[in-house]
């Protein structure tokens, strides 16, 4: 991997040690450069021309198609949304609840996933059983604790595949099979994985899966995919929709929705600029490769949370083990508060970094364009503190 090409082309770098990929990643030029050619062509061209529309719906076919590649799905089961919330609330708003259906979550888990489970259980009398992880639980444990909360009531599982507040990777893999097993839904909030890992879908045990791009993908805030398994298609209902989602042009007489595709959840325009900036996020993405990506991003968590947990009042949050890894990582320094850090590191050496709340603590993303160099600023910055 040619890690100084790839720096050079993502200009936030060359001033700042950028570690925050987990809340926005930082845009290519050429990411950036996509969304702007479209902006100038509709500017200088106006946005409904004819070959303005036929270019515009060829970059939403091909964007599409970037994101069932990093699916690894079929076209057919993939939309393209404006966030990860927006696809979780689709599946979420669009399945037929039942009072008494119950829901699993964990205790970790982010606003994203907490608020559409809990609001559902208030609208439908669906119950939300929240399952309490610690810090250091097993995939054992993990596994266990939520295979413990199942009743014959259970309908979802619903959960990130990678925690947002410590950068675990949920054994997602085990707890579907357990799901497939006794008929129990499963979906994963992937906004810390698309870009990240390798994703798989026509493996999995996931029945719907819903990413960002302006995470890891490095594009734009207001992108996003989401994945439906085939065989769920027809019992989610568009809980939105409009006149894109339908067969034929909309007649009052003969309504003829699209039962059977995802087309049914599109409803008007969309944002073509933010598409294309999408599309070429993902071919940056795939020009490295995402294994490459995924064995750099743990190699530099892994030296990274060595080296920190050499530091007395440095406690480490996130797993040790690679196989529950991922390049977030998340650590508590004795006697400081979160904020407290992530103002001096950026102070001081212009390192960029969030707290988490829950654990509390300071959240750094490592990505494949981050350095040992970068680490060990992030560590020394870190020593120095304390
Ligand atoms: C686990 C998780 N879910 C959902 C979100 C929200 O993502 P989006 O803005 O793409 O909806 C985030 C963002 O930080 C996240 O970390």
């Amino acid at each position: 991997m040619d890690v100084d090409r790839i720096r050079s082309q993502i200009p936030v770098l060359a001033h700042t040690a950028y570690m925050n990929t987990g809340w926005s990643g930082p845009p290519p030029r050429r990411v950036a450069q996509a969304m702007k050619d479209r902006i100038d062509l509709e500017l200088e061209q106006g946005p409904i021309m004819p070959d303005v529309l036929e270019a515009g719906r060829e970059i939403q076919a091909q964007t599409r198609e970037a994101a069932a590649r990093i699916f690894n799905a079929t076209v057919d089961e993939v939309l393209v949304t404006r966030n990860t919330t927006e696809g979780l609330n689709i599946v979420l708003s669009g399945l037929d609840w039942k009072q008494g259906d119950e829901i699993i979550i964990c205790d970790m888990e982010h606003g994203s996933v907490i608020a559409p489970a809990q609001l559902i259980g208030q609208r439908y009398g669906v119950a939300v059983k929240v399952v309490d992880l610690e810090v250091h639980d097993s995939s054992e444990m993990i596994v266990t604790k939520i295979e413990s909360a199942f009743t014959p009531k259970t309908r979802m599982v619903f959960m990130s595949h990678i925690l947002y507040a410590t950068g675990r990777r949920m054994p997602a893999d085990e707890i579907g099979r357990l799901t497939k097993d006794r008929g129990i839904l499963l979906m994963l909030d992937g906004a810390q994985t698309g870009g990240h890992i390798e994703l798989d879908m026509a493996r999995s045990p996931f029945d719907f899966y819903s990413i960002p791009g302006q995470k890891w993908l490095l594009g734009y805030e207001g992108s996003g995919a989401l994945f439906i398994r085939r065989e769920h298609l027809e019992r989610i209902h568009p809980a939105h929709t409009g006149g894109r989602g339908i067969a034929r042009p909309a007649e009052a007489h003969n309504f003829q929705p699209e039962p059977g595709t995802m087309e049914k959840f599109l409803g008007g325009s969309v944002s073509v600029p933010v598409q294309a900036a999408f599309l070429e996020a993902t071919r940056f993405i795939e020009e490295t490769g995402i294994r490459n990506i995924e064995a750099r991003n743990l190699d530099l968590a892994g030296s990274a949370k060595a080296k920190l947990s050499e530091i007395p009042d440095v406690t480490v949050l996130s797993p040790s083990e690679r196989r529950d890894s991922s390049g977030l990582i998340t650590f508590a320094v004795a006697d400081l508060e979160p904020v407290a850090v992530v103002e001096r590191l950026w102070e001081n050496h212009k390192i960029v970094v969030r707290q988490v709340g829950y654990p509390a603590g300071i959240r750094a993303s490592l990505h494949f364009f981050n350095t040992e160099k970068e680490v060990e600023l992030l560590v020394d910055g870190v020593r120095e503190l304390t």
